[in-house]
């Protein structure tokens, strides 16, 4: 593995440590992750298809969990916690249709904010709040089932971003959205503070947007650093199935 630094200290956001995953079919997904990310940072996560990106996601929220450790800001991941966790990582699946299940895009935006009990008021602004962010004002009324793929992908970010999260856990966001909608994505991800991990193909985004990117193939981490020494490394990229458009 290259250029790997090691974070520690109590601006520690997430920090996984030996964390190995099988699927019930016995396919090894993870095997021996190590990654610390500091509160603030933005990083890429790279990686040809079946690398264990999502995977790696999902047990950011106990979704999923494997053998290892892993601490969400400073504190571990277990049966106990996963409530807080929760409130804690905003997790967007790749698939929309996996995050919106209720009647109308407002119940889903709202859902989080009143599952942490918070008062009425503050989930209207909080719902108000992110449909603004994600440019889907105006839509609260409409069935989520109906809306494009695009459209639910974005209110599937509205449903994490209303809980205010410490950290963004974002699954492929910009697959399926339009050029338009992608550079809406970019900008607002660009000036939210929140520490993020971020699944993506598109090179040019993971330039423009993340200063960090972590590089996965058959479930191991096998570069992570500076996205432009990453980007330049054309020998690294091409023994892992990847290459720069
Ligand atoms: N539900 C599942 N049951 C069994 N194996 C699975 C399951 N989901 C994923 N896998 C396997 O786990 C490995 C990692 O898959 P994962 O979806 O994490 O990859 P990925 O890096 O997200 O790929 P992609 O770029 O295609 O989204 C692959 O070998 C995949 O086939
Ligand atoms: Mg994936």
């Amino acid at each position: 593995m290259r250029a790997t630094k090691v974070r520690t200290g109590v601006d520690t956001a997430i920090r996984i440590a030996n964390l190995r995953f099988a699927y019930p079919d016995g396919v090894e997904a993870l095997r021996d992750v190590d990654l610390t990310i500091a509160a603030g940072e933005k990083v890429a996560l790279l990686g040809p298809n079946g690398a264990g990106k999502t995977t790696l996601l999902l047990h950011l929220n106990g979704i999923l969990q494997g053998k290892g450790d892993i601490r969400i800001m400073g504190q571990p991941l277990s049966d106990g916690n996963l409530k807080r966790i929760r409130g804690q990582v905003g997790l967007v699946f790749e698939n929309p249709d996996d995050q919106l299940f209720s009647p109308t895009v407002f119940d889903d935006v709202a859902f989080g904010p009143l599952y942490m009990g918070l008062p009425r008021e503050e989930v209207l602004e909080r719902v108000r709040l992110a449909l603004e962010q994600v440019g889907m004002e105006g839509f609260e009324e409409r069935l989520p089932y109906h809306l494009s793929l695009g459209q639910k992908k974005r209110i599937a970010i509205a449903t994490v971003l209303s809980m205010s999260p410490a950290i963004l856990a974002l699954d492929e966001p910009f697959s399926s959205l339009d050029p338009g909608a992608r550079r809406e994505l970019m900008r607002l991800l660009q000036v939210l503070p929140q520490t993020m991990i971020v699944s993506t193909h598109h090179i040019p985004i993971i330039r423009h947007l993340f200063p960090r990117t972590v590089v996965m193939d058959d479930g191991r981490v096998v570069a992570d650093g500076d996205t432009e020494a990453i980007l330049a490394d054309t020998a690294l990229l091409e023994t892992h199935g990847l290459e720069v458009s």
